[in-house]
């Protein structure tokens, strides 16, 4: 009776985690049904009560970058170039053993991604194996200003099905800097990027991909973004396994 419990509970605990997984939360992404502050929905939209899912599976894309297209018709957030922010995510997640997150920033309605802030290796825990569900960082002081700027949190799972992840929240900066630079948003395991394979304990599983990001550089006016040069600001983003409190 006892086991039989307990391999009923076992399978929940698996088809759990098979459905739910990792969703930021504040800012508020587009039509997230968990989000903390959320905007009104622009029209001919409904809520996302798939907040958590992937948008790539197996090779198999389900959703486009940002999950919708369509943005918030009111900002998520009003944040300052050099304040200090936190992103929360939801605490029932199933973080698949952790892996490699970045916050990015686009100017361009989507089009390219700067990072701003990256966990690489087990982000969703801390160094002594907890978890973590919020990261607090410094927005780059430099960063340009803009009424509709895309922050985004993009993951890849480092157990599990091959996945990408990825949730946009639409942002107002206050700043007066006209252009940033830093890494291009690494895309693995989507349609027409690179896959990684399960991490199996190896946390620098598609490093490589991090290191070797392009520098873009990106433009308070939109559609002038540009990639100049193949090496990644390394030392602006040194890779990390953990904690990251490193990283802010
Ligand atoms: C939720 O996302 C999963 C992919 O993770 C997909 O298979 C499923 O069809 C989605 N469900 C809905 C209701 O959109
Ligand atoms: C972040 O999460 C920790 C642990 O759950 C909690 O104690 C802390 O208050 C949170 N911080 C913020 C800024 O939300
Ligand atoms: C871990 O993965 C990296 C990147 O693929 C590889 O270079 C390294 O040799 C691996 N380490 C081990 C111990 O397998
Ligand atoms: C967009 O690109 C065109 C062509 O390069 C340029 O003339 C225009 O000024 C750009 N618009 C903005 C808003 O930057």
């Amino acid at each position: 009776m006892r086991s039989m419990f307990c391999r009923l509970a076992a399978l929940m605990v698996m088809a759990t985690s098979v459905w739910t997984h990792m969703s930021m939360i504040t800012p508020c992404p587009r039509y997230n049904s968990l989000g903390v502050g959320c905007p009104a929905l622009p029209p001919g939209q409904a809520i996302d009560y798939n907040e958590s899912s992937p948008i790539a599976s197996g090779g198999v894309a389900l959703q486009p970058f940002c999950k919708y297209a369509t943005p918030w018709p009111t900002p998520a957030a009003r944040w300052t170039a050099g304040q200090s922010i936190t992103v929360d995510f939801a605490e029932y997640g199933s973080e698949h053993d952790g892996g490699m997150c970045e916050w990015s920033l686009s100017y361009d309605n989507g089009k390219s991604f700067v990072v701003i802030n990256r966990v690489l290796g087990r982000c969703f825990f801390d160094a002594q194996n907890n978890y973590v569900f919020n990261y607090t960082f410094t927005l780059p002081a430099n960063v340009p200003g803009s009424d509709s700027a895309i922050f985004a949190w993009s993951w890849v799972n480092a157990m599990g099905n091959r996945e990408f992840y990825m949730n946009c929240a639409d942002v107002v900066i206050d700043g007066t800097s006209e252009s940033f630079s830093g890494p291009q948003m690494t895309v693995l395991n989507y349609p027409g990027y690179p896959t990684v394979p399960e991490f199996m304990g190896n946390y620098s599983t598609g490093l490589e991909y991090y290191n070797n990001a392009p520098t873009i550089t990106v433009y308070a006016k939109a559609n002038q973004t540009t990639t100049t040069s193949t090496t990644t600001a390394m030392t602006a983003y040194p890779p990390q396994s953990s904690p990251p409190s490193t990283m802010t």
